[in-house]
């Protein structure tokens, strides 16, 4: 076996005496999920100690030579099926070595994940995450699982992905991970989709930054901003726009909106085609 902790004492991730939140995907191919804490945010949270991600192997819970974790299915028919015997020892392993664990499971048949179970789950102090393969897993390992969860209405050829995914969004809400703010501003945070962003240069292939953003106006900014991520959760998402209630920002934001309309509306005024006559985007 090639554990990095061995059982007994429990092994808790502490930074300056706080515990840290700590992810374990449990997969047959570790090295395709490494992947996911050696680039960008979650490597840099990884090494300073914000969260910890561990990624053990079901193969090293197995006992034969050729360290097997599927099998014929009961009953016949195609495919194979992850055994029950080393994801009950992979978990009873994890719970002796770090403690109390929360297991999930990926599974199409899951329920689908989002910000909110996002946010949830980033309370866990042990979050297990179980990857499935093959054309299925042995039910009884279900006895294990707290939940399971979908990345979306489709089916992938396993559950090292969606165990990825989980990670990296589950991973955005522990504190220290990502700035707060920029949590904050992300799509789907508070049910609103995210507005527009732009950098240097101001013009490129005759594109323009919104003159908004070049004026040093931070409250125009900012209500800029708060109307775009509005126009854009009306027309993407009606169903979060409809539902919504709007905070006084939000009102002042739509109420400038509905002006510069009627501003573009009446500069447009005798044109015969007056979204595309001034090539403006308001
Ligand atoms: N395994 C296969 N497809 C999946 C999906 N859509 N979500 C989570 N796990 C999966």
């Amino acid at each position: 076996m090639h554990l990095e902790f061995r059982s007994g004492e429990k092994a808790r991730c502490k930074v300056a005496g706080v515990d840290v939140m700590r992810i374990i995907i449990a997969t047959i191919f570790p090295d395709f999920v490494k992947v996911v804490k050696e680039y960008g945010v979650l490597a840099q949270a990884v090494e300073k100690g914000k969260i910890d991600i561990q990624i053990l192997n079901l193969r090293d819970f197995t006992h034969d030579r050729h360290r097997i974790v599927d099998d014929y299915p009961y009953g016949g028919g195609p495919g194979m099926v992850m055994k029950p015997e080393p994801f009950f020892e992979l978990h009873e392993y994890c719970k002796q070595v770090f403690g109390e664990l929360y297991t999930v499971l990926t599974s199409p048949q899951g329920i689908t994940l989002n910000n909110k179970l996002a946010v949830e789950l980033s309370k866990k102090e042990n979050l297990l995450i179980l990857c499935g393969r093959y054309e299925g897993i042995d039910e009884r390992v279900k006895k294990l699982v707290d939940l399971e969860v979908s990345i979306g209405d489709y089916v992938l050829s396993g559950g090292e992905l969606a165990a990825m995914v989980i990670c990296d969004a589950v991973s955005r809400f522990v504190p220290g991970v990502v700035e707060e703010e920029s949590v904050k501003r992300d799509s789907f945070y508070n049910d609103l989709l995210d507005h527009p962003h732009y950098t240097r240069p101001a013009e490129y292939k005759g594109l323009r930054v919104p003159e908004v953003l070049l004026s040093g106006d931070h409250g125009m900014v900012e209500l800029w901003r708060t109307a775009e991520s509005l126009k854009l959760t009306a027309l993407r998402r009606p169903d979060l726009f409809l539902s919504r209630e709007f905070s006084t920002q939000e009102k002042k934001a739509l109420v400038w909106l509905i002006q510069e309309l009627v501003k573009h509306a009446e500069r447009c005024e005798g044109s015969s085609d007056p979204l595309s006559s001034s090539g403006e985007r308001w």
